[in-house]
């Protein structure tokens, strides 16, 4: 089958699994310039390429074999970035999925944001400022920003949940001597990392828990959801923000658009509210006051 044929084919196939034209085109497109791809392939192959230099080019067997075992698990309803153990987030590509149990959240278009807010913050901060990101997942946020800034002294990064998927990520960018993984919950930074923080990031579960989402059910459920209205982790941050944070420093967080009451009428800090491209409230800048 030549290329040009199999994207074809691929596409309505995936149109008629989400019903959607824009997603099964994007999706499309994220399967020919995968890195799953590129392994049988050879290559990875954007849309240009598909319709261009290599529309007529025959694909072997085997490329044909690992395409309809995509369609086959995406018709069973895994995410496109499970199947592809790949993600985008920032420009940039992260490793997701090792198997059922060992998985991460796939990183959100939304978050980018955090990234975006701290890259103008650290700007005019000093040289050497020491950064946590809390509930690091794939560990999306803190390699997008240390490959886009210049004056981080040392980043940390937890999570209780993801450390051999969020190491992965870290090696493929080299990063393992400016990126400190720590296998530990929010619960243990007190205890294990001794340290003050000039920006703190942080995209932790705040789903509440009696608001499960049908379409989310393949991601970890650890990932998602938390007690006390989605507030569990925010308000432990909230509790812990005075002894991590120096003087002067900013916590950007995620946050659930039913999140602004509570965090706005936190005493003792000065909250400023984002909102994301949907217009709803979604990251929010916390001073100690
Ligand atoms: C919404 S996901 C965000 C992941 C990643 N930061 C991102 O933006 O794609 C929340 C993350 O918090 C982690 N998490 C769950 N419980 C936690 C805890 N007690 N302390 C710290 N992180 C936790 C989950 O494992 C998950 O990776």
């Amino acid at each position: 089958m030549k290329i040009i044929e199999s994207y074809f084919h691929i596409l309505n196939q995936i149109k008629l699994i989400t019903n959607d034209k824009i997603e099964s085109e994007a999706e499309t497109s994220l399967i020919f310039s995968s890195r799953l791809f590129q392994e049988y392939f050879g290559q990875r192959l954007e849309k240009e390429e598909i319709f261009g230099k290599f529309s007529d080019y025959d694909l072997e067997g085997n490329v044909l074999t690992i395409l309809n075992s995509i369609i086959r698990k995406r018709s069973n309803g895994i995410p496109i970035q499970y199947i592809l153990d790949e993600a985008w987030f920032y420009g940039y590509s992260f490793h997701v999925y090792k198997n059922d149990s060992i998985k991460t959240l796939i990183p959100r278009n939304e978050t980018e944001f955090i990234v975006e807010k701290f890259i103008e913050h650290s700007n005019r901060k000093p040289k050497n400022i020491s950064v946590i990101d809390i509930g690091t997942g794939s560990c999306c946020i803190p390699i997008s920003i240390i490959l886009n800034s210049s004056n981080i002294n040392s980043f940390d990064a937890i999570d209780p949940h993801t450390f051999e998927i969020a190491k992965k990520n870290i090696s493929s960018y080299k990063l393992e001597g400016r990126i400190n993984l720590y296998n530990i919950g929010i619960e243990g930074i007190l205890s294990t990392l001794n340290k003050k923080y000039d920006i703190i990031t942080a995209n932790l579960p705040y789903i509440p828990e009696d608001k499960k989402i049908k379409e989310l059910n393949f991601e970890p459920y650890e990932a998602l959801y938390a007690k006390d209205d989605g507030l569990h982790y925010i308000k432990m941050l909230i509790g812990i923000l005075p002894v991590i944070i120096k003087k002067n420093g900013i916590a950007l967080i995620e946050i659930d658009p039913n999140h602004t009451d509570y965090l706005n009428d936190l005493k003792n800090f000065n909250v400023s509210i984002f909102k994301d491209l949907n217009n709803l409230d979604r990251i929010a800048e916390i001073k100690i006051r």
